[in-house]
């Protein structure tokens, strides 16, 4: 999720490179840099945190040449630090990367045989490394670049400069966007176009595997193989609201593509990186909640809550919509780490259904509005039989926030889309943290277990991003979806409530009918619908019950449903028994549902979208549900 601009012209590049990363720094904040060149080097000036910070550095300085590339980084390999920002250098070639390189060790490895030095922990130097040894055997830039691209396995996309040959950039991509605008003798290549139409509305949207040479008044596209590819220009039109959509066309997919960074964020306040384990921040039982983060004495802040959390005996959690299937992974967590007793309601049940409220009892209230009617009413039920109640809020100081005696924040940022995404998966991270917070204070939970868990935490970003690299293919499935008369999602365990927030997801955006159940249940009923004018979506990683929901998906294709299965990694199996065989990346159960999520919003997000609805505003719906 990294923003990238590269400028050639008579403007100053500094500015323009600077406006243009503004744009994008919704993309990542961790650091930014630049590179432009100053007399017959490119000058690099980098800096830790948002770009304000880069700014302050060179605000005054001025750069004698016309061509420059710049970077604002979410980091994924390495700290955000200065020397993990970009751009980096080696010798006389100079890179910005967005995206993952996935063979990064293995050419670490190979490269540090050769003598190479490094000095970050990114897998991006490396590219700059590749680009420079490839130089020294007398090539030129984008000769270098071809050698080097094959040997990249991952999502990428590049800028790539030389001293050798300071006029030109040479740009390609594999999954991450990247495009090339054509301004009067003025060339601006980035991630997203709107740091591209303050200067021209011309713009050529490179493809997977091709490579762009730009100079100041050309630009030349090939494929890998240096065979020239004919580019039309498209024109774009451009207006302050697609500014503040970043670029996409939705909301949504906007909020979808934020994912990784609100799974970081959501998490970042309670995790000791040290002794990678969970330590809650300011949830605020015995304290004032609101105190200031920074103010707060964290051991004597946490010690309450675990506190807190030691009397509990039983967990209500209750919710509506997607926040309710979030919560039902709450349980699945919570039950299995801890063995404390769950259960899961929809609001509008629970405040009705006069529920047996036990001693000892916590409710966890789950809202991203932090306003949903049912939900508030049912945490007012509940606070009046004395029962400790804990919220989970996007929206700080909303009415549930305020009203709940303890909070966590889901810290997503605003969410615009009326369909929840991005609030969803910071749940799911929040309900990780929560359920190793109550395995340490019932003492269930042991530390190499908290380690790993945490270290998987840390990494879901990461593979999150990776999924959503894959997008075209998720596009193509839906392009088939559309003509199919019904859906049922289908999953087990931690994967049944995914299912349901999938069918959720069809339902609300596409109009179309979908329901989510629990694979093992299909015989009971649901298998009487399926024909071949039925889609089952099938969630099938490889945990303890691959082999049962296998066995389900197989009665499913037998009966003549089209089948798309979500798996990890290389499934031939799974494969061969599905039009569709969506690939995750590996990974343990509790962090399978961050990644399942992802192909299941963009389905309904795609199949929405191709039949023309408004994706951001579906029919008959709102965004916070304050009335009964
Ligand atoms: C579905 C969706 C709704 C909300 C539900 C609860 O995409 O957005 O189902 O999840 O209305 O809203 P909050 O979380 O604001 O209480």
């Amino acid at each position: 999720m990294c923003g990238i601009v590269g400028y050639l012209g008579e403007k100053d590049p500094k500015e323009v490179i600077y406006k243009g990363l503004k744009t994008l720094e919704y993309r990542g904040y961790d650091s930014a840099g630049m590179a432009i060149l100053d007399g017959e080097h490119f000058r690099r000036v980098r800096a830790q945190g948002k770009l304000n910070n880069l700014w302050a550095k060179i605000e005054k300085d001025s750069f004698s040449g016309s061509v420059g590339i710049g970077h604002t980084r979410w980091a994924t390999h390495g700290i955000p630090n200065e020397a993990n920002a970009h751009p980096h250098a080696v010798e006389t070639v100079t890179i910005v990367h967005n995206g993952i390189i996935e063979n990064y060790q293995e050419l670490k490895a190979e490269l540090a045989k050769t003598g190479s030095k490094f000095s970050s922990d990114t897998d991006s130097e490396l590219v700059a490394h590749l680009i420079y040894n490839q130089m020294q055997s007398g090539q030129g830039l984008l000769e270098a670049v071809f050698e080097v691209i094959p040997r990249l396995i991952g999502a990428y996309s590049i800028l790539a400069v030389s001293e050798d040959s300071p006029d030109e950039v040479v740009a390609f991509k594999n999954g991450p966007p990247l495009l090339v605008g054509m301004g009067e003798n003025e060339m601006v290549v980035a991630s997203d176009i709107q740091a591209i139409v303050p200067y021209t509305q011309t713009v050529f949207y490179l493809e997977d595997n091709e490579v762009a040479h730009i100079k100041q008044d050309s630009v030349k596209f090939m494929d890998t193989a240096g065979v020239a590819v004919k580019k039309v220009p498209e024109e774009v039109e451009w207006n302050q609201e697609q500014v503040e959509k970043g670029g996409y066309p939705y909301f949504m997919l906007k909020e979808i593509y934020e994912q990784p960074r609100a799974v970081a964020q959501a998490i970042e306040p309670h995790i000791d990186l040290k002794n990678k384990s969970v330590r809650l921040a300011g949830v605020g039982f015995g304290i004032d909640k609101y105190e200031d983060l920074s103010k707060l004495d964290r051991d004597a802040d946490w010690q309450k809550t675990l506190s807190a959390f030691s009397q509990v005996e039983r967990i209500f959690i209750v919710a509506c919509g997607t926040s309710y299937y979030a919560g039902m992974v709450g349980e699945y967590l919570i039950e299995r780490i801890t063995g404390i007793p769950v259960e899961v309601d929809v609001a509008s049940e629970f405040r009705y259904r006069h529920p047996v409220i036990p001693k000892n009892s916590l409710m966890i209230v789950v809202s991203q509005s932090g306003e949903t009617a049912d939900t508030l009413a049912a945490l007012r039920n509940v606070k009046k039989s004395g029962a400790m109640t804990l919220s989970i809020c996007n929206v700080s100081r909303s009415s549930i926030d305020r009203e709940a005696d303890g909070h966590l924040y889901m810290n997503a940022g605003v969410e615009v889309g009326v369909a929840s995404t991005k609030a969803f998966v910071s749940t799911l991270a929040l309900f990780n943290l929560l359920a190793l917070s109550f395995g340490k204070a019932k003492g269930c939970l042991e530390t190499a277990t908290e380690q790993q868990w945490i270290e998987d935490l840390l990494g879901a970003p990461a593979q999150m991003e990776k999924v959503l690299a894959y997008d075209k293919y998720f596009d193509e499935a839906g392009n088939d979806l559309k003509e199919y008369k019904g859906f049922l999602y289908m999953g087990r365990g931690v994967n049944y409530p995914i299912a349901l927030e999938g069918a959720l997801k069809l339902k609300e955006l596409a109009y179309m009918h979908a329901e989510g159940y629990a694979a093992g249940e299909m015989k009971h009923g649901p298998l009487a619908l399926i024909d071949n004018k039925m889609a089952v979506v099938m969630m099938c990683p490889q945990d303890e019950l691959y082999e049962k929901t296998f066995s389900n998906l197989e009665e499913a294709r037998a009966r003549g449903g089209m089948v798309i299965s979500i798996g990890s990694g290389v499934d031939e199996k799974l494969k061969n028994m599905s039009e569709h065989y969506l690939s995750l990346p590996e990974s343990r159960w509790y962090v399978n549902p961050l990644l399942e999520v992802i192909p299941l919003q963009l389905l309904a997000y795609h199949v929405a979208h191709r039949l023309g609805h408004d994706v951001d505003q579906p029919r008959n719906l709102a965004k916070s549900v304050t009335v009964e």
